[in-house]
């Protein structure tokens, strides 16, 4: 058995020899007519050799047109690309399947003998590709196909949050694969196997640098970088995926060249012209750039009295006639908090700084918006921009870092969390005005949207640490792909792919993905009140970390209860936010979910939920649950001893169990704190300390 770590769901373990021949009689060869002219078609070619190779035990030789042996033979190409096979198969009938720009069509015609994948343009076929391998890999017969698939979302971007430096903002899993001690790295092939990772689950944009651009990085849009990340490019490029970067607010400042970065000043939109030419001069497909501007201390417009549209539509103006997107994200509140203050509400800051800018951005700037209000936590409403923008493109941001959801120790598979926000209902345009249709840009007719996520690999053997934490990664690429896809199927898809196809290994993997977001929950931050983290790592319980902070992070817990009254009436007025009816369901505390409560209402500990408890002995029951259930984790892997390979198997138990005595740490904080608060004993009777 080998290792699962560095090839991840790429690994192509060889299917059982009984299994083989219903595959093997289509691959006697690979039909390709392009490969000399597209380096992602020849991508594409050499990925399906790989595979079938490792899977079937074959090698497959590429030409093309078909042998005479008889055998089978899976042909690629785009629709009108000359492999006559991809004609024959497609063309017969007059009308090509409709791909759109990147999707394809994978069809068995059992008369010739061959497989067609089909698309409009070469990255269509590499997703083709990739997909087939999936189906055999997953055991899927192939003697039928006929599919047609596009992707739902346009824009499909991960976000490193990756420093000059080597270090990695919010990284649990190593150093940066991109940089290294003030240098970009010269290990290209590393970042080769990371496009690929990042193509297979259909993702098409990178920005290779942290949104936090310090000093150093603010360089990369000048000649001292640009050869080296133009080098970058070239290897995403060849995997169909578009380069971006994060660019400084103030960069005409700190380059030394103008004294001011004032949007609407003559002299610095001529810097960014002149800077945009730049970088597509060395980079022809550049993305565009991606702004953290007036936020967490970063400079942006504010400074000289202008607003987020001043500040996007003069960057978007320079990117524009090469075709270039400013992608501008709304984590924008004020982190200079007073705690005794109860009327400011970080909840707020994004509708509110962007809400009444509506209509006023460049059709090439998209707004860049973080599932929750708040930052990533376990448990947050839905940002309540996402519906409240008709006339501004926008895209949704998710962390697949798990910053405030155990960091790459504990097991937290996040996609039916980011299941949840798509298909929360907005109501922007009546009943059934889902999130997901707000940033695949149906809803309003944007003209571009999608999703982003930030990162979770790193230099570490297997790039995720927790190696079931590549269930994340491959999880998002799958969604951004595909948001109707289900959580489990996604989970039982990666298991397979990853381990093989013993069914005792998959039952229990995919169990234990799919609850370990509930149990993780259950022994942290309560009932949607988020935080209780230790400041500034964000690891491990700290009721009061943040409590006294100037963050805008708080719980409000004292000696008669707790929770953040959000309310209209008479509270922060953030349910405000939303519109009906989800208003009144969260503002209302009769209605409001329990998993909410806490984030809208500052109630009593004697507070009765839905669920029949109080709001005490719920902190109690779940926090001892919790523990029980994260021991229950590593019970479940350990059995799986000698059916995974043996190093996987010990760093995931090395993991699981500290997962075990953390999620104690957490129990014991959290029930103690409010024993002490409230003098309120547990109905059961159990040690609190
Ligand atoms: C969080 C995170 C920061 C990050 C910020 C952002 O606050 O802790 O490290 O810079 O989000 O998204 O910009």
């Amino acid at each position: 058995m080998s290792s699962i770590g560095y090839e991840a769901w790429l690994r192509y373990p060889q299917l059982a020899e009984d299994k083989q021949e219903a595959f093997s009689r289509w691959c006697g060869c690979i039909v390709e007519a392009e490969t000399e002219e597209s380096e992602v078609m020849a991508a594409a070619a050499s990925e399906l050799s790989r595979g079938l190779g490792r899977m079937l035990g074959i090698t497959t030789s590429a030409r093309s047109s078909r042998d005479s042996s008889g055998k089978g033979c899976i042909a690629i190409g785009t629709f009108n690309g000359g492999n006559e096979s991809i004609a024959h198969v497609y063309g017969d009938s007059g009308v090509y399947p409709n791909t759109g720009a990147e999707g394809f069509a994978i069809r068995t015609d059992a008369k010739s003998g061959i497989i067609a994948i089909g698309a409009e343009q070469p990255a269509g076929v590499l997703y083709g590709v990739f997909h087939l391998l999936r189906l055999i890999a997953t055991g899927t017969a192939i003697d039928e196909l006929d599919i047609v698939e596009q992707p739902t979302n346009a824009i499909r971007m991960i976000n490193q949050w990756d420093n000059i430096d080597g270090s990695i903002e919010r990284g649990y899993a190593g150093q940066s694969i991109f940089y290294d001690n003030n240098e970009i790295t010269k290990d290209l092939g590393r970042i080769e196997d990371y496009a690929r990772l990042l193509a297979s689950t259909g993702l098409n944009a990178i920005t290779i640098n942290n949104v936090n651009v310090h000093r150093l990085e603010t360089y990369f849009i000048t000649d001292r970088f640009l050869p080296d990340i133009a080098r970058i490019a070239g290897i995403f490029r060849r995997y169909a995926i578009k380069l971006f970067l994060s660019v400084n607010f103030a960069s005409p400042i700190e380059t030394g060249d103008l004294k001011t970065a004032d949007p609407l000043d003559a002299d610095v939109k001529a810097w960014w012209k002149a800077k945009a030419d730049e970088v597509y001069q060395a980079i022809p497909d550049f993305g565009g750039f991606l702004v953290k501007a007036d936020s967490e201390n970063r400079p942006g417009p504010f400074t000289y009295g202008r607003d987020h549209a001043d500040g996007s539509n003069m960057l978007a103006e320079a990117l524009l006639p090469h075709g270039g997107l400013v992608i501008w994200r709304c984590f924008v509140y004020n982190c200079k908090q007073d705690w005794r203050d109860r009327k400011t509400d970080r909840a707020r800051a994004a509708y509110d700084h962007f809400k009444p800018l509506d209509g006023r951005f460049m059709d090439n700037v998209i707004l860049q918006i973080k599932n929750g209000p708040m930052d990533f936590q376990v448990r947050e409403p839905v940002s309540p921009l996402f519906g409240a923008l008709p006339s501004t493109n926008c895209m949704i941001e998710f962390q697949i870092a798990q910053e405030y959801t155990g960091q790459a120790r504990h097991l937290c598979y996040l996609v039916p969390q980011w299941k949840e926000v798509l298909d929360f209902d907005t109501y922007a345009q009546g009943e059934g005005s889902h999130v997901k249709q707000v940033v695949d840009g149906s809803l309003f007719g944007y003209k571009h949207s999608g999703f982003a996520a930030v990162s979770n690999i790193g230099d570490d053997a297997n790039w995720t640490g927790h190696p079931l934490a590549q269930s994340n990664l491959y999880g998002y690429g799958r969604l951004a792909w595909n948001p109707q896809l289900a959580s489990d199927a996604i989970a039982e898809e990666w298991t397979r792919l990853t381990f093989g196809s013993e069914e005792r290994v998959v039952h229990t993997v995919v169990g234990m993905l799919m609850d370990s977001w509930g149990i993780y929950e259950s022994y942290t931050a309560p009932l949607g009140v988020g935080w209780m983290v230790s400041p500034n790592h964000h690891y491990g319980p700290d009721v009061d970390g943040y409590e006294y902070s100037k963050w805008g992070t708080y719980h409000f817990s004292d000696y008669k209860g707790m929770g953040v009254d959000r309310t209209l009436a008479t509270g922060t007025g953030y349910a405000g936010q939303y519109r009906e009816p989800n208003a009144s369901v969260y503002g209302t505390l009769e209605s409001c979910p329990d998993e909410l409560l806490l984030f809208f209402h500052h109630v009593p500990y004697t507070h009765v939920l839905h669920s029949g408890k109080t709001v005490i002995q719920h902190i109690y029951d779940t926090h001892f649950e919790g523990v029980e259930r994260a021991d229950g984790l590593l019970k479940r892997w350990n059995e799986l001893e000698g059916q995974v390979d043996a190093e996987t198997f010990k760093r995931a138990a090395d993991r699981f169990a500290q997962q075990a005595e953390h999620a104690r740490e957490w129990r014991d904080r959290i029930n103690t704190y409010y024993l002490r608060k409230s003098g309120i004993g547990d109905a059961l009777g159990r040690t609190i300390y």
